[in-house]
């Protein structure tokens, strides 16, 4: 009889594991895409059609979100869901996707969960996304204490005197004219200015030695990869946590000689502010939680200025007869010569703020504002529910760049503004409310957020348009702008940041 048993060969490991990951990965592959096409859940807000698993869109979404967004809206409306690195994604877009995002309850979605991966071991523990947030809503109370209009009167001439010392000594502006990095400027002055104000005069002191390397290495931890695992053992991230304990150290070191010897030239500055204030619930604000928010308001607030502020000497670069306007507006307006920059004199200035207001339009630096959802969450008008394993996307710059609401939205021309309604404040919905830190408007109906809304929203609006309105006006007065190649159009936005920005150039 003939044995019924043929004979085999093992495959060499060499080939049977590539073999085997090679078909784990097809049936994921096609499980994956099943799933889309035979079984959508009419529960859910539709997917964004995916081949890779982990992988989803998180390509097209980061090489460039508005145009993800817009692809995506066109397809599939203003609801969809899509896969960023593993995470199902719920972007909801438009005037309501922003209500139902950024005025959703804090039992239902919260930011802690989602940036705090990211912020804590920056800004440190116990403060902003590492405690509750009713706690976070009392911080931003205090800090809103040092961002008053009194203190932002205080703030002014000296960021005007920044930039004037920096245009006269920094090596990147040698001669009558030249080249230099835009970016670079930008990121040097804001942090100058910053520094010179909020974080007082032994901090912008140490600016030119210590902190510059510790900012620099606190900023190395805000790399995209640090939203999901900032634990990873990297070089940066080590000296990102050695800097943060370093800085720590030194705002801590300069409260208490502060608390020794009074403050004799009745300075104004956040330091002074918060070191003697008290949560809402009477206890003191310790040291430690001081020095958080301060570098927290550092490392967060003036990131978003440095990349507002290079997007608007660029576009100044690009269409240089601006600046002889924004020039000649200020010898109408301030006399000529031109009176000194103070708050006052920087609010009469329409164009300068205007050009500040496009910028922002056009190249908002945040243009995801994301949310873990806690609870189910039904979105109106539909039998769809977001679960609490999605992740809500809101993208308020979205309508920034919409045709129904801002005519060749992609032109950035800061006269728009002249004759439009200031549409941030065009709410008809009257009802406020206040969140803990003060009472704002309860609609987020305005296409105009580049400070975002509800709970969350910004506290930093009017201390960095104060900052760069003088920045500019002070840049105007001072220097020629112009690209380095005249016919060059604007470049594109680098997505790949924590915060967009981009690179390039200017002639003075
Ligand atoms: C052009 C400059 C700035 C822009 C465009 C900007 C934009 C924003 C946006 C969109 C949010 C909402 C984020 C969210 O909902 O998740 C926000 C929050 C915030 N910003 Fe700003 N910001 C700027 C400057 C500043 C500055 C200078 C400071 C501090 C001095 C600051 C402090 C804050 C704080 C404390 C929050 C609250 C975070 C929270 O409640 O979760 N910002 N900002």
């Amino acid at each position: 009889m003939e044995s019924l048993y043929g004979s085999y060969r093992a495959l060499p490991a060499s080939v049977s594991i590539p073999l085997s990951l090679g078909l784990i990965v097809v049936i994921a592959i096609i499980h994956n895409v099943i799933g889309q096409l035979v079984f959508p859940d009419p529960n859910r807000p539709p997917v964004v059609f995916h081949l890779f698993p982990f992988i989803g869109s998180s390509v097209q979404y980061g090489i460039d979100p508005y145009k993800f967004f817009f692809d995506c809206q066109a397809k599939h409306g203003d609801c969809f869901t899509f896969i960023l690195l593993g995470k199902p994604t719920t972007v909801f877009l438009g005037q309501k996707g922003n209500d139902f995002i950024l005025n959703g309850k804090h039992a239902d979605l919260n930011a802690e969960e989602v940036y705090g991966k990211l912020t804590t071991p920056v800004f440190g523990k116990e403060v902003v996304y590492d405690c509750s947030n009713e706690r976070l809503m009392d911080q931003k109370r205090l800090l809103k204490l040092g961002l008053t209009t009194d203190s932002l009167r205080a703030y002014v001439p000296k960021f005007v005197k920044e930039v004037e010392d920096y245009v006269k000594t920094s090596p990147r502006f040698k001669g009558e004219s030249g080249e230099t990095n835009i970016t670079d400027v930008m990121a040097e002055v804001t942090i100058y200015t910053a520094s010179g104000s909020l974080l007082g005069n032994e901090v912008r002191s140490m600016f030119d030695s210590t902190f510059a390397v510790l900012y620099r290495h606190l900023d190395d931890g805000f790399q995209p990869i640090n939203f999901v695992m900032p634990w990873l053992p990297l070089p940066q991230n080590r000296r990102r946590d050695h800097a943060r304990k370093v800085m720590e150290g030194l705002y801590s070191d300069i409260i208490r000689k502060r608390r020794q010897e009074g403050n004799q030239n009745d300075e104004t500055d956040m330091i002074w502010t918060l070191m003697d204030s008290k949560y809402k619930d009477g206890t003191a604000l310790p040291d430690t939680h001081v020095a958080r928010l301060l570098i927290a308001i550092l490392m967060g607030g003036q990131h978003n200025t440095a990349a507002s502020g290079a997007w608007i000497l660029l576009n100044l670069a690009n269409k240089p007869h601006l600046v002889e306007e924004m020039y000649q507006e200020q010898l109408e307006v301030l006399g000529s010569p031109p009176a000194p920059l103070t708050w006052e004199n920087v609010q009469k200035l329409t164009l300068n703020g205007q050009v500040i207001k496009e910028t922002l339009r056009l190249h908002s630096p945040i243009h995801s504002i994301l949310r873990q959802v806690k609870s189910p969450m039904r979105v109106p008008n539909t039998d769809w529910l977001v679960p609490p394993t999605h992740t809500l996307l809101a993208s308020p710059g979205l309508l920034g760049r919409s045709e129904a609401f801002f005519p060749n939205p992609m032109e950035w021309n800061p006269h728009r503004w002249d004759k439009m309604e200031p549409l941030e404040n065009a709410v008809e919905d009257s009802r406020k409310v206040d969140y803990g830190f003060g009472m704002m408007p309860k609609a987020v109906s305005s296409p105009y957020l580049p400070f975002g809304a509800g709970r969350h929203r910004c506290v930093g609006e009017h201390y960095a348009y104060a900052q760069l309105s003088a920045i500019i006006a002070t840049f105007v007065r001072l220097l020629q702008l112009e690209q380095i190649d005249p016919k060059a159009s604007i470049p594109a936005t680098d997505y790949s940041a924590s915060f967009s920005h981009d690179v390039d150039k200017i002639i003075r």
